[in-house]
């Protein structure tokens, strides 16, 4: 790996506060340039981690570097990072140039350098006539974007974001989430987001890190963690899936046959680099499933009969819930309104045939309690 591959690298790092380990012996590392997120629920980690990237807390254990150079002894205000996070964190007594300048006055610039600065970043994001409005007079994504750019224009080879966009209503969350992916492109400055949200994760990351409980459970592109997730925590973590739990009983060229009890046999197609176990779980997407109101047998899929117990109409969608007895929670099937039928048929209460292709299911180790 060249130096540009492992820009970051973390090496078994823990952090234990008194007896609860919150972070837990994590190890990965994160290219030049690349946009890397820390995605996880609530509690998992991900502050602490980004912490002590930024030299706020301290491992207990292992050693961060970045740029090829230890962190443990080096103090936050001579790493190369810099932070944005949740709250607006700029001062309300200044206006919006001196806020982003705040960084740059500690520095042996000169004033017009500065404000020559200060005019690229109001440029970069897309205020250049609100240098001096003060931050009460900003809406939440206007003055997030201010520190963005009070961060920016420190330069720093990494810039850590916990949860930026976090305190922005939806609409423009989704805005801003597009216009921050923008940005990191044209500043090259390789960015470590963390968010508890994975759709925000999926939208702007090349690769992320899902974290549960201290521990990092899979790191891939979001289309991986998506089409290819490694254990039913990822898998049900990102997006939904339909989980059935059964054992393999033999395998074919294509096939593993997964024996579910009284649901029957199922075919799952086989992958390369897929661990054979026993006990599994088959996992489907809602979206892979067909729901039909007539018995179907389509030709080499897998066919499980069940009753509709619930339906909602999404406008773009409709979610339907299906109990084949598969487990405590019903079967879900996504389908696409891809056709203006007009109205949609109620089939509440009424026997269902779910049809899935066997390369439209993946298994996984089955694990206790998940
Ligand atoms: N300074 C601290 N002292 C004690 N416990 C902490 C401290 N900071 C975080 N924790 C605990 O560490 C765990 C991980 O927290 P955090 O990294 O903030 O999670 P996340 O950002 O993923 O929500 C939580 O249980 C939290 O309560
Ligand atoms: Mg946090």
């Amino acid at each position: 790996m060249t130096t540009d591959e492992r820009f970051i690298q973390i090496e078994g790092v823990s952090k234990l506060f008194g007896a609860l380990r919150a972070v837990h012996d994590i190890s990965f590392t994160i290219r030049k340039g690349e946009f890397f997120s820390l995605l996880g629920p609530s509690g998992c980690g991900k502050t602490t981690l980004l912490r002590m990237l930024a030299g706020f807390e301290y491992p207990s254990l292992g050693e961060i570097y970045i740029d090829g150079q230890p962190m443990s002894a080096v103090a936050a205000n001579k790493r190369p990072t810099n932070m944005v996070f949740q709250s607006y964190a700029i001062f309300p007594h200044l206006d919006v140039r001196e806020n982003i300048a705040y960084g740059l006055k500690n520095r042996k610039m000169s004033a017009s350098a500065i404000e020559e600065e200060v005019d690229r970043a109001l440029e970069l994001i897309m205020m250049p006539t609100y240098g001096h409005r003060r931050p009460h007079q900003l809406s939440g994504g206007q003055r997030q974007r201010v520190a963005l750019a009070r961060a920016l224009v420190c330069k720093p080879k990494v810039l850590l974001l916990d949860e930026p966009l976090g305190a922005l209503d939806k609409k423009l969350r989704e805005e801003m989430q597009l216009e921050l992916r923008q940005l990191q492109r044209e500043v090259g400055i390789t960015f470590v987001f963390v968010t508890h949200d994975q759709e925000e994760a999926l939208t702007m990351s090349d690769r992320i890190a899902v974290m549960a409980k201290g521990r990092v459970l899979q790191i891939d592109t979001a289309s991986q963690l998506y089409e290819e997730p490694l254990c039913k925590e990822v898998a049900g973590f990102i997006g939904s899936m339909n989980f059935i739990d059964g054992k393999v009983v033999s395998t074919t060229d294509e096939n593993y046959i997964v024996e579910a009890g009284p649901l029957g046999r199922f075919c799952v197609a086989r992958r390369e680099g897929s661990v054979l176990r026993s006990s599994v779980t088959i996992a489907v997407r809602p979206e892979k499933i067909t729901v039909s109101d007539t018995p179907v047998a389509p030709r080499g899929e897998n066919v499980i009969k069940g009753k509709m117990t619930a339906h909602a109409y999404l406008g773009d969608r409709n979610h339907y819930y299906v109990d084949a007895g598969t487990g405590s929670k019903p079967i879900a099937v996504a389908k696409q309104n891809n056709v203006r039928t007009g109205r949609n048929e109620d089939l509440v209460g009424c026997d269902v045939w779910l049809s899935w292709k066997p390369e439209s299911s993946i298994l996984l180790p089955l694990t206790d309690g998940g």
